[in-house]
C-alpha cells in the first residue's frame, strides 16, 4: 500500500512512453528552471472546475472537452502575431458550447485540449522510412516532427518553449473568455467565413437569431447583457495529457490557501490509455495532485481494473475529481461500457462519463492517410448515449479532436469529404481532427441526444413514484 506521496515519488517506478534524453544534466537544468517559473493556473481555478464537474457527475451539466490532438510550436509561432489559430479554434468551441447550452438547455463546462497539449504517446519508439530508423516523434515538447536525426533527438530545452507558448496561449484564451469576445451578444460573429452557406451554418444562424432576439427582449426590459458577467463572459479551462512527468513535476506547487499539491500546468490533466498501469509512474504522479483528473478508458481496461484505479486516484470518492473518457471504437461500446457502468454503480462511485469518439475510430484511407469517418464518430457517440440510457446513468460529456482550421482530415459530414479530398488540406501533426463544419454538426446532434437524456433523467423519479 502506497502512503507517502511527493511530486517526485513517481521517479524510480516503471514508466511507459518516457523519452530517452541524451544529456541528463541539460534535462536537470531545464527542470530546475521550470520549477521557479510562475504557475500557469491557480489552484482555486482547478477547484472551480472540479465543482463544475461535480455538477456534470450529478447530471446537471455537460462537459465539452476538445482541441488539437497535438499542438505544435510552428502553428503557435504562425499565430503569435495575431492569434488567428487560437481564435478560430475558440470560435468553433464557443459555437458548439452555445448550441449545447441553448438547444439542450444544459449548462456546458468548457475544457480545451489546449495550452499544454504538446506530448504524445506513440505505438512504437522508432519509425522506419526507406530503410532508415529514427526515434518516433513524441510531440513538440520532446522532439521535432521532421524525419532527420537532429530533429528526432529529444531536446529538453523544448520544454521551456512549451511552457512559454502555453502561457501565451492561455493568456489569449483568458482575454477572449472574459474580455468581451465570448459575450452572447457576439453569437453571430463567431461564425467563420469559410463555414458560411453550409447547412450547418444555416442551422447555427437560426439559433443565433433566437439568442439575439432573447437578448433584445432583455434589453427592452432594462437589462443590459454587457453588464452581466453571466451573459458577457464564460469560464474556459485548459487540459492536456500528463505524459511528460518531469515537466509536470516542475510545475507542481503547494496551494497556499489549502496546503494541497496542484499540477499548475493546466486545470485538468488526464492519464492516457497506454500509461494507466496502477503501479507505474503516471498513476503515482496523478494520484497526489488535487486537480480534476481524466482517465482514458479503452477496450483493455476491465471493470475491476477501473475500480482499482478509482481507489488509487480518488480514494475519498470526491465528486468532480474523476472523468472517465471512454474510447472504445464505434463497434465496441456495447461490449465494454455496460460492465464498467455497472461496476461503478455497484461501488457507488461518483464519476463523469465522457465519450471520446475519436481514438477508437482511426483508420487508414485508401489514399494512405490516417483518418476517421464522421459516421463512425457519430455512431460511437450514439451508442454511448444508448448504453447510458439502458443502464440508468448519465452520459456527461464528450472529448473531441477538432480545429477551427478549414482542414480535410476526417471523412464524411454534411460536406461529404471523401478519401480523395483528404490530400487537399491535411495539416495535423498527429491524429485527424474534425473541422469547424463537422464539429458544429456534431454539436447539433449532441444537443438532441442530450435533451432526450436529460428528459429521461427528469422523468425517471416521477415514473418511479407513479
Ligand atoms: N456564461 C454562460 C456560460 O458560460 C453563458 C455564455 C456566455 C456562453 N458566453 C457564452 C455560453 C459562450 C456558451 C458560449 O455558459
Ligand atoms: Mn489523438
Amino acid at each position: 500500500m502506497k502512503t507517502t506521496w511527493k511530486p517526485d515519488s513517481w521517479r524510480g517506478l516503471p514508466i511507459e512512453q518516457a523519452p530517452q534524453f541524451p544529456d541528463a544534466a541539460v534535462l536537470e537544468n531545464v527542470e530546475k528552471e521550470l520549477s521557479v517559473y510562475p504557475p500557469l493556473i491557480f489552484a482555486g481555478e482547478a477547484r472551480g472546475l472540479k465543482e463544475e464537474l461535480a455538477k456534470v457527475a450529478a447530471g446537471k451539466a455537460f462537459l465539452l472537452q476538445g482541441g488539437d490532438c497535438a499542438e505544435s510550436f510552428s502553428e503557435h509561432a504562425a499565430i503569435s502575431a495575431n492569434g488567428t489559430n487560437i481564435r478560430d479554434f475558440f470560435r468553433v468551441f464557443l459555437q458548439m458550447a452555445v448550441v449545447l447550452t441553448y438547444a439542450a438547455a444544459s449548462p456546458v463546462v468548457k475544457v480545451g485540449r489546449i495550452a499544454g497539449q504538446f506530448a504524445k504517446p506513440r505505438s512504437s519508439p522508432v519509425e522506419k522510412k526507406d530503410g532508415v530508423e529514427l526515434p518516433s516523434y513524441r510531440g513538440d515538447i520532446v522532439n521535432g516532427i521532421a524525419f532527420t536525426e537532429a530533429a528526432r533527438r529529444p531536446d529538453p530545452k523544448r520544454q521551456i518553449e512549451a511552457y512559454r507558448l502555453s502561457a501565451a496561449t492561455l493568456n489569449l484564451l483568458r482575454a477572449f473568455s472574459h474580455g468581451g469576445y465570448a459575450s452572447l451578444g457576439r453569437v453571430h460573429q463567431w461564425m467563420l467565413g469559410y463555414v458560411k452557406d453550409s447547412s450547418q451554418s444555416h442551422l447555427y444562424e437560426e439559433l443565433a437569431n433566437r439568442i439575439s432576439d432573447a437578448l433584445d427582449f432583455m434589453r427592452a426590459c432594462g437589462l443590459d447583457p454587457e453588464k452581466h458577467p453571466e451573459l458577457r463572459a464564460t469560464d474556459f479551462y485548459t487540459s492536456h495529457e500528463a505524459l511528460l512527468l518531469g515537466y509536470e513535476q516542475a510545475l507542481t506547487r503547494i496551494d497556499s490557501t489549502s496546503g494541497d499539491w496542484y499540477a499548475t500546468s493546466a486545470h485538468m490533466i488526464w492519464i492516457g490509455d497506454r500509461t494507466r498501469q496502477p503501479d507505474h509512474a503516471h498513476v503515482e504522479y496523478c494520484r497526489g495532485v488535487r486537480n480534476p483528473l481524466g482517465l482514458k478508458c479503452g477496450p483493455s481496461l476491465t471493470p475491476d481494473g477501473l475500480l482499482q484505479l478509482l481507489d488509487l486516484l480518488n480514494p475519498e470518492n470526491e465528486p468532480g475529481r474523476m472523468t472517465l473518457i471512454c474510447r472504445f471504437g464505434a463497434d465496441k461500446v456495447g461490449a465494454h461500457l455496460p460492465a464498467m457502468i455497472r461496476a461503478v454503480q455497484r461501488e457507488g462511485r461518483s464519476v463523469v462519463w465522457s465519450s471520446d469518439p475519436m481514438h477508437g475510430n482511426t483508420v487508414t484511407s485508401t489514399s494512405g492517410y490516417k483518418t476517421r469517418r464522421f459516421e463512425s464518430i457519430l455512431k460511437e457517440v450514439r451508442s454511448f448515449f444508448e448504453v447510458h440510457q439502458a443502464e440508468g446513468s448519465y452520459p456527461g460529456g464528450v472529448h473531441l479532436e477538432m480545429t477551427g482550421g478549414n482542414v480535410t482530415e476526417c471523412t464524411g459530414g454534411a460536406r461529404a469529404i471523401t478519401d480523395a479530398d483528404l490530400n487537399d488540406r491535411y495539416h495535423t501533426f498527429c491524429d485527424p481532427r474534425l473541422n469547424a463544419d463537422q464539429a458544429i454538426e456534431l454539436a447539433f446532434l449532441l444537443a438532441d441526444l442530450l435533451k432526450k437524456a436529460r428528459h429521461a433523467q427528469v422523468s425517471a423519479p416521477a415514473a418511479a413514484i407513479a
